[in-house]
């Protein structure tokens, strides 16, 4: 596996390496979610890139930027028990030099629910994937259904701004008792833990309660989740899968998503109705 710190580095190597090249964009801290992304990945190209970048343009205050988990040498170690041909590993300086001035900002992004509560969060994921796509020459690009709005704005931006990447978005990994496996369940104290098990299980209710309005959906979760004493829900929110736009009935295929805290873990998960 080839490490490269610089963009001109990773040009020259990608540029020696086969296609169809596959991209897969990480903040690092790897879990079994990023392994079944980087293993789809490593199935479909002859060339796998892995970024490992803990993007500052992400992230709301630079308490939660310091907060995020580090763990360098272990993801490297991953990357290459799982055959990684590249590993991206840029310092902030190579991806935003000094005078840096362009930001990728979709209307969709500044609008609709998770950006309500996370100013600025998606442009600076829309302008770090730019990047990344553009600088890879990426023919695919893997992505985790447990950030379903970040998926779909990927996605979006990719068509728009003519990018030519495939985006491919992979099922969310869970644990044995339904949660969804995420960089930040490190900071969950055991009793934590257990408690944020409510966001599977309300989606299952939603699941389950064979109802198609939104409304009588949100409520039933809202219940489930008060009974939680740790937890304490954000938003939840039933939009169109495609476009994201909120619905009252459930037609086309839905999704599902929520928010909430956990202590001082702000978690999210969603389920697609078909
Ligand atoms: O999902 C993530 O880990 C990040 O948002 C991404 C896509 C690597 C961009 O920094």
């Amino acid at each position: 596996m080839k490490i490269c710190k610089s963009i001109d580095g990773l040009r020259a190597v990608i540029k020696e390496g086969k296609v169809p090249l596959g991209l897969v964009p990480t903040m690092g801290s790897l879990h079994s979610g990023h392994i079944s992304l980087i293993r789809k990945a490593r199935s479909e190209n002859k060339t796998v890139v892995a970024s490992i970048f803990i993007n500052p343009l992400q992230f709301e205050s630079t308490d939660d930027l310091n907060l995020y988990p580090r763990s360098l040498e272990n993801d490297l170690g991953i990357l290459r028990e799982e055959c990684v041909d590249i590993a991206f590993t840029p310092p902030i300086t190579e991806m935003y030099p000094r005078g840096f001035d362009t930001i990728v900002r979709l209307g969709l992004a500044s609008r609709i629910f998770e950006s309500q509560f996370r100013n600025g969060h998606f442009d600076g994921v829309s302008t770090v994937v730019c990047k990344l796509l553009s600088l890879t020459r990426a023919d695919r690009a893997y992505f985790g259904q447990k950030d379903a709005q970040q998926g779909v704005i990927i996605n979006k931006m990719n068509s728009d701004l003519n990018l030519g990447a495939e985006i491919i978005m992979m099922p969310t990994v869970r644990e044995t008792d339904g949660l969804a496996i995420s960089s930040r369940n490190v900071h969950l104290s055991p009793a934590e833990r257990k408690a944020a098990t409510i966001l599977h299980k309300s989606l299952n209710l939603a699941e389950s309660m064979g109802t198609k309005d939104a409304q009588t959906i949100k409520k039933g979760m809202q219940t489930m989740i008060e009974t939680e004493p740790l937890a304490r829900l954000e938003y939840i929110s039933i939009s169109d899968a495609f476009t994201l736009e909120e619905v009252e009935q459930l037609e086309k295929p839905a999704l599902i998503s929520l928010a909430v805290w956990v202590g001082k873990t702000r978690l999210i998960d969603n389920t697609t109705l078909k």
